[in-house]
């Protein structure tokens, strides 16, 4: 029993050496999805200030979010202009303030007001609620929420909205994977 522990974690040690960061979405007992803590460490796509909507949005402040992907997929789409199996976004929602230490017209980020994620999983987009970030599994979003329309008819590229991500826009139109008019 021993060994085999130590024979699955020299495995594991021995796929992360190989760059395998496994960093696919990962679901508790009851099919909701674990809080990937570490989503700071994946690539930073954009930032976004006013562009937040719903619940989270704040039109008197208007707040800041920050998209991550995970690396593997960023890597594959480089590759594809298309987004791979396992795929996982986190967006950030983060609240704006104004003259805080030496700034006096700029706006910049401070507290996490919402996370919010997205992944697809055998070829299908789910959304996730994180809270502001305090809960350690997150719950999908039923398919009529808002999040489903939105994203299928406006995103560029299947759900997402890479007319947004500027280091991946090229990428998608010289793949030609950008949908018409987005
Ligand atoms: C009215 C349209 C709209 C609705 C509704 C909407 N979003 Fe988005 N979403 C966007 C836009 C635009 C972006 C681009 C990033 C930005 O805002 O800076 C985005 C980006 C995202 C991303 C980053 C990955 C991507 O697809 O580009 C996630 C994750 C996300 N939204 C989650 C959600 C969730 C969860 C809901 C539902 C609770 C939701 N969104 C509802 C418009 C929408």
């Amino acid at each position: 029993m021993a060994l085999t522990r130590i024979g699955v974690f020299l495995l594991a040690v021995a796929g992360m050496a190989a760059g395998q960061v496994s960093d696919a979405p990962k679901h508790g007992a009851d099919g909701g999805l674990l809080y990937p803590s570490d989503y700071r460490e994946w690539v930073f796509l954009s930032s976004g200030l006013g562009m937040t909507y719903g619940p989270a949005a704040s039109p008197g402040n208007p707040r800041f979010d920050n998209v991550f992907v995970t690396r593997a997929a960023y890597k594959g789409f480089l590759q594809s202009g298309t987004w791979p199996e396992g795929t996982m976004f986190v967006l950030e929602i983060r609240s704006a303030t104004s003259e805080g230490s030496i700034n006096k017209g700029g706006h910049f980020q401070t507290g996490l007001a919402a996370i919010e994620v997205e992944v697809k999983e055998k070829g299908v987009w789910t959304f996730y609620s994180f809270g502001s970030g305090d809960v350690a599994v997150g719950k999908a979003f039923g398919p009529k929420e808002s999040c489903y329309a939105c994203h299928g008819t406006n995103g560029a590229v299947d759900n997402t909205f890479v007319q947004f991500y500027p280091t991946l826009l090229p990428i998608a139109k010289a793949k030609g994977t950008l949908k018409a008019a987005k």
